[in-house]
């Protein structure tokens, strides 16, 4: 359970390990969105998992999952792929690598990076929507999830998502002080995702954190400030 001082204590860390040249493990995520992330993993224990967009940042989402839990991954950088597969390795992590090259102006339904999905046998418990193609991922999202399955969209701070995610019966979109990344998206057509985490405390801690930021990057005076922001279907 993190607060708003342990929370600027970690980003400032790793901010001096990557000028330092480290390459960070954790999650491309604030450190506010990694404690309601993992906080989320731990009470839904999802065993199936799909995540488009891959990272270094698995092994790190696995040690909070059940011991059966296999993490499908989607990449369509070659480069970035062949950077994660060897540092990554598992026998729970099972890397896809989909060449977008013919993709492009293509919908949903033919987008062959979303629909990849299909050859990993579909059905997921859960999937995260964190790389390209984000409102595809978003609009084909229910047809390959279980019932009961949950989807997470990150930075969903970004408005182009919304009207996407509002298509479920059930969500939740959390935003912060940034435009153009971070926040996330819950969403599902039978869950209810009241009890996945604690909104009341990290609606606290988001809203701090916003109210800092804006003060420090001067942006209520250049009328700049965007605030945190709790919607709910
Ligand atoms: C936004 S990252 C998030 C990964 C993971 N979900 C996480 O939270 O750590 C996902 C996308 O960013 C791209 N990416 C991330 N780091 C990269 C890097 N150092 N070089 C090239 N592409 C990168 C990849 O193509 C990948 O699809």
């Amino acid at each position: 359970m993190e607060s708003l001082g342990t929370i600027y204590k970690k980003g400032t860390v790793r901010k001096l390990k990557k000028w330092l040249g480290y390459e960070p493990s954790d999650p491309y995520m604030k450190f506010k969105e990694i404690d309601f992330f993992t906080e989320l993993l731990i009470n839904f224990k999802p065993k199936k998992c799909l995540e488009y967009g891959g990272g270094l940042s698995t092994p790190f989402f696995l040690k909070y999952l059940p011991e059966d839990t296999h993490w499908f991954s989607i990449e369509n950088n070659a480069k970035w792929f062949d950077i994660i597969k060897d540092k990554i390795k598992s026998d729970r992590i099972h890397l896809s690598l989909v060449d977008v090259a013919e993709n492009i102006g293509q919908d949903a339904e033919t987008d062959n990076y979303v629909c990849h999905a299909e050859t990993l046998g579909g059905q997921f418990d859960f999937i995260l929507v964190d790389g390209i193609n984000r409102e595809n991922c978003i609009d084909m999202a229910a047809k390959y999830l279980k019932k009961g399955g949950l989807l997470v969209v990150h930075d969903a701070n970004r408005v182009q998502y919304h009207e996407h995610i509002k298509q479920f019966k059930n969500w939740k979109i959390i935003q912060d002080f940034r435009k153009t990344a971070g926040g996330f998206a819950l969403a599902s057509n039978d869950l209810d995702l009241d009890d996945l985490v604690d909104w009341k405390r990290h609606s606290r801690l988001w809203k701090a954190d916003s109210a800092v930021s804006n003060f420090f990057k001067f942006k209520f005076i250049i009328g700049r400030k965007k605030s945190f922001k709790l919607e709910q279907s």
